[in-house]
C-alpha cells in the first residue's frame, strides 16, 4: 500500500534535496539557477529547442541507473521527484570531465550559453557508451547533438572533441555520483510513498499506481495531467499558464509496462519515446526511423507515446504511423476500461474521444500485417522539427495486387486522418505502377490541406503525392532509399 508524502525529494549531484513547500510547476531550470545557484545550466529558448539547458536525469531501471539528457527549461520540478539530477557543475568537480577537456583541446567550445548544453549531451553519450558495447560513429554523435542547435563556431571541432572524449573512461567522481544515485534511488523506491503536496502555490501529485491515480483524479477533477511535459511545459513557459493542481503520470507503474500477446504489443502510455523505441523498432523498422527524427534526444527522453496521442495534434508524428498499423487505444476512467481504434479517437481539430476523468492507459499495436508498412516525415529541418506532412502506408498484397490498404496522413487536415478515397482507389490495382495515378488523384478528394508557417497547401498536396509515389516505388523495388542508407547508425535506446 502506498502512502502520500508531502515533501519533494531529489538527489542533486551528491546532495539529497528535500522541500516541504515548493511550486510543482516551477521549471527544473529555474530551480537550479534561482534556488540552487547552479548557473552553469543556461536558458536559451525556454521551449525545448536549443539544448542550452540540458541536464542529466538519472532514473533506475532493473537496478541500473540510466542518465538521459533532458531540457530543464520545460520540466516542471515536481516531475523529477525521486530522481538524480546532474548539471555541468557536477561533471567538473573535482576535475573537468573528458568531454570538457576535449571540447577545450579541439576548440569545440561555443558561446557561454550553448557550451554547457553540448557538454551535457556528450556526457550523456559518454555514460551510455560505458554501459553498451556499440561502436560510436559520427552518426551517433550527430544524433546525440541534434538537440543542441546553435553551432556558431562550427560542427567539426565538437565532433572531434566527442570522438576523443568518448574513448576515455568515466572519471572516478562521475562513477561515484552514479553509485550514490543507484543507492539513493533504490532506497527511495523501497519506501512505497508517492509525492502529494498541497501548499500555497498549488497541488502537485505524482501517484505510483493506477488505483492512487484514479482516486486523485476523482478528488481533483480539474487537475492538469502531465506526462513528459514537452507540450505542457511550453504552456507554462510561453503561455504563462498557471495550474492550481497537477497530476504527473510518469510514475504510475501500470502506465509504464509493455505486454505482448499473439495479436498485439501493448505499450504503456507513460513510457517515454526513448523507452518504447526498441519495442516499436522491432515491430516495424520504419517506426524506429521515424522516432529518430522525433524532436531530439532530449525531447525523446521526456515525451511519451500517450502525450503524443492525447494532445490530438494534427501534426503529431506517431498517430499516422500507428493508424496505418491499425493500433488500438486502451482508455481507463470512472466507468472502467474501453478500447477503441486509434483513428476513431481523433474526432475533430482539438476534439478527441476522451471522457472527463479518462486517461490513455496503453496503445496496442498488432504484431502481424505490416510487411509492407512504411512511413515518412517531411519537415524543413532533418532533426528537431515538426512535420509539414507525415505519411504512413500499409498495404496488403497478393501476387503484386493490392488487396487492402491503410494509409494515414498528418498535416493534411484538422486531425490525423486516413486517406479512404486513396485506399479504395488502390485496392485491386497492381502495386507495380498502375496504382499511382488513380491513388494520387484520389488523394485530392481525401484532403484539402491548409497553408501555414510550415508549408503551403500546394506543397502539402505535392508532398503527399510524392510520398505515395515513393511508397509504391519502395514496395515494388523501384525507388532507392535515399534518406536512410543501409549503413545508418543505430538509434540509441533508453539505455544508451
Ligand atoms: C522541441 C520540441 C520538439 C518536438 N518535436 C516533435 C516531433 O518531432 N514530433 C511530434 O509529433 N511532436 C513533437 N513535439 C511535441 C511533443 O513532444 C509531443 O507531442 C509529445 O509526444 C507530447 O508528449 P508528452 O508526454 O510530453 O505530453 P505532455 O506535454 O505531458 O502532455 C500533452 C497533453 O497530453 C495529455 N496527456 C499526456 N499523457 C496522457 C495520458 N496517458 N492520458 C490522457 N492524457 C494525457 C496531457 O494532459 C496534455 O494535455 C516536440 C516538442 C518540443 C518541445
Ligand atoms: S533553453 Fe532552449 S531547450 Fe531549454
Ligand atoms: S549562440 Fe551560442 S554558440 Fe551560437
Amino acid at each position: 500500500m502506498t502512502t502520500a508524502r508531502s515533501a519533494f525529494r531529489c538527489l542533486l549531484g551528491d546532495q539529497e534535496i528535500a522541500l516541504d513547500a515548493f511550486d510543482g510547476q516551477q521549471t527544473l531550470l529555474d530551480f537550479l539557477r534561482l534556488n540552487q545557484g547552479l548557473t552553469g545550466t543556461k536558458e536559451g529558448c525556454a521551449e525545448g529547442d536549443c539544448g542550452a539547458c540540458t541536464v542529466l536525469l538519472g532514473r533506475t531501471e532493473n537496478n541500473q541507473l540510466h542518465y538521459q539528457p533532458v531540457n530543464a527549461c520545460i520540466i516542471p520540478l515536481g516531475t523529477v521527484d525521486s530522481t538524480q539530477v546532474l548539471t555541468v557543475e557536477h561533471l567538473a568537480d573535482p576535475q573537468p570531465h573528458p568531454v570538457q577537456l576535449e571540447m577545450a583541446n579541439a576548440h569545440g567550445s561555443q558561446c557561454g550559453f550553448c557550451t554547457p548544453g553540448f557538454v551535457m549531451s556528450l556526457a550523456a553519450l559518454h555514460y551510455a557508451c560505458d554501459s553498451n558495447d556499440f561502436t560510436v560513429g559520427r552518426e551517433t554523435i550527430n544524433d546525440a547533438l541534434a538537440g543542441n542547435l546553435c553551432r556558431c563556431t562550427g560542427y567539426g571541432p565538437i565532433i572531434t572533441a566527442a570522438e576523443q572524449a568518448l574513448v576515455q573512461p568515466i572519471p572516478d567522481h562521475c562513477r561515484s555520483l552514479q553509485a550514490l544515485g543507484i543507492q539513493t534511488l533504490n532506497k527511495w523506491a523501497s519506501d512505497d510513498t508517492y509525492l502529494q503536496t498541497n501548499n500555497a502555490a498549488n497541488i502537485f501529485a505524482a501517484p505510483t499506481s493506477l488505483a492512487d491515480l484514479t482516486e486523485l483524479m476523482q478528488a481533483l477533477p480539474e487537475a492538469q495531467l502531465i506526462a513528459g511535459a514537452t507540450d505542457v511545459g511550453l504552456w507554462i513557459t510561453k503561455q504563462h499558464r498557471r495550474f492550481d493542481s497537477m497530476i504527473y503520470l510518469g510514475q504510475v507503474a501500470e502506465l509504464k509496462q509493455i505486454h505482448r500477446n499473439d495479436q498485439e504489443v501493448q505499450i504503456g502510455a507513460a513510457l517515454t519515446l526513448a523507452q518504447s523505441l526498441e519495442t516499436l523498432q522491432d515491430l516495424a523498422p520504419d517506426l524506429g526511423t521515424l522516432l529518430h527524427r522525433f524532436g531530439s534526444r532530449q525531447v525523446r527522453a521526456q515525451a511519451t507515446l500517450g502525450g503524443n496521442i492525447a494532445n490530438g495534434s494534427p501534426i503529431g508524428d506517431l498517430a499516422p504511423a500507428l493508424i496505418a498499423l491499425d493500433a488500438t487505444l486502451h482508455l481507463v476512467g470512472p466507468n472502467g476500461e474501453r478500447t477503441l481504434a486509434l483513428e476513431d479517437f481523433f474526432i475533430d481539430y482539438g476534439h478527441q474521444d476522451r471522457a472527463a476523468g479518462e486517461i490513455i492507459r496503453m496503445i496496442g499495436v498488432p504484431t502481424q500485417g505490416h510487411k509492407y508498412f512504411h512511413c515518412w516525415k517531411v519537415s524543413k529541418r532533418f532533426d528537431q522539427d515538426i512535420s509539414a506532412v507525415c505519411g504512413a502506408f500499409n498495404l496488403q498484397l497478393d501476387n503484386g495486387i493490392i488487396t487492402s490498404a491503410r494509409i494515414a496522413f498528418g498535416g493534411m487536415a484538422g486531425t490525423v486522418q486516413r486517406a479512404h478515397q486513396c485506399e479504395s482507389a488502390l485496392v485491386g490495382k497492381s502495386a507495380d505502377g498502375s496504382a499511382l495515378d488513380s491513388g494520387a488523384k484520389a488523394l485530392a478528394q481525401d484532403f484539402s490541406p491548409i497553408t501555414d508557417a510550415r508549408a503551403s497547401a500546394d506543397y502539402r498536396m505535392h508532398a503527399a503525392r510524392g510520398l505515395l509515389e515513393r511508397y509504391l516505388g519502395t514496395i515494388s523495388n523501384k525507388a532507392p532509399d535515399l534518406l536512410y542508407p543501409a549503413n545508418a547508425a543505430p538509434v540509441l535506446s533508453a539505455h544508451g
